[in-house]
């Protein structure tokens, strides 16, 4: 088992892996990416992740032909290099190698890196007792649905966050619209129904978020999506937030205000209980 990296074709150990000072993802964060799981060997919802990756690259015009050279047989080849039981596969994909210039390069090629690490586990403490979010303002760009590398505001809202105490930040905008965490969608909670952001290009379309819409259904919780505010969020019964790093984490405070009596909820823990059997198969009581 071994930490592994992809750079256009050649696999090797993640510190040897390379690329060219002039790549474009380097030079302007000209690229796209996806992060996904893998449990004993097989990719997690993959096909939506590769659905997403296909829609982000042609929304910045990096031309691939997926279907020509389809990166799944790649991700399953260094699955099987790798080996470990549960793995983190990071997929990204940049405009390629080009002298610096702000004009799309001609006749470039797309550079593809990957790196597949074991799956990192979010502490129990923080799962048991839940998230501390701080509010930040959203000063990202208007195209949040598309999964770009350029995270800067995120970095720094998060780094804010741990800097200021709290376990993320929750993008709000200046007329006090909430959006989504630095790396996670929000989920409200109020008298047995569920409300999320409205999904537009403000932000990512998470594909943990899409699950567990069709698994709320299913077990007669309704979603609807609609614009909400700060306030709204305090007077929710549950807060919860969803993605592929957290599956799905109960939020207990929002600047300090408690959410409803301050700890992880019902409906948290069943949906997260839900998506663990899903995603491992396996029950995981009390998450
Ligand atoms: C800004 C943002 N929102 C939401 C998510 C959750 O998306 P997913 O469930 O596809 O991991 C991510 C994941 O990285 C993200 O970066």
């Amino acid at each position: 088992m071994a930490e592994l990296a992809y750079v256009n074709g050649v696999f090797g150990p993640i510190a040897e892996a390379t690329v060219s000072v002039e790549d474009r993802g380097l030079q302007f964060g000209d690229g796209v990416y996806e992060v996904l799981m893998a449990f004993g060997g097989r990719s997690f919802l993959l096909k939506q992740h590769m659905q997403r990756l296909r829609k982000s690259t042609a929304a910045i015009r990096i031309e691939y032909d997926f279907d020509k050279n389809p990166l799944e047989p790649i991700i399953e080849e260094g699955l099987r290099r790798s080996g470990f039981s549960e793995t983190m596969v990071y997929v990204q994909l940049t405009r390629g190698v080009a002298p610096r210039s702000h004009e799309f390069p001609k006749d470039v090629t797309p550079t593809i890196i990957m790196t597949f690490r074991p799956l990192p586990i979010l502490p129990d403490e923080l799962r048991q007792r839940g998230a501390r979010l701080m509010t930040t303002l959203d000063t990202r760009w208007a195209r949040c649905s598309v999964k770009a590398i350029t995270l800067l505001p995120n970095v720094l809202a998060k780094n804010e966050a741990f800097r200021r105490g709290y376990d993320d930040a929750l993008f709000v905008t200046a007329e006090g619209e909430v959006r989504e965490c630095t790396s996670s969608n929000l989920f409200i909670a109020k008298d047995g129904k569920l409300t999320i952001p409205p999904r537009t290009d403000s932000i990512l379309h998470g594909v943990t978020q899409g699950v567990l819409l069709e698994c709320s259904e299913a077990i007669g919780l309704p979603v609807t999506e609609g614009a909400f505010d700060v306030p709204t969020i305090c007077a929710a019964d549950e807060v919860f937030v969803s993605g592929t790093a957290v599956d799905v984490l109960g939020v207990t405070s929002v600047d300090d205000k408690p959410i409803a009596d301050g700890r992880v909820g019902p409906v948290t823990r069943r949906l997260y209980d839900k998506f663990m059997k899903l995603s491992r198969g396996r029950t995981c009581v009390g998450g």
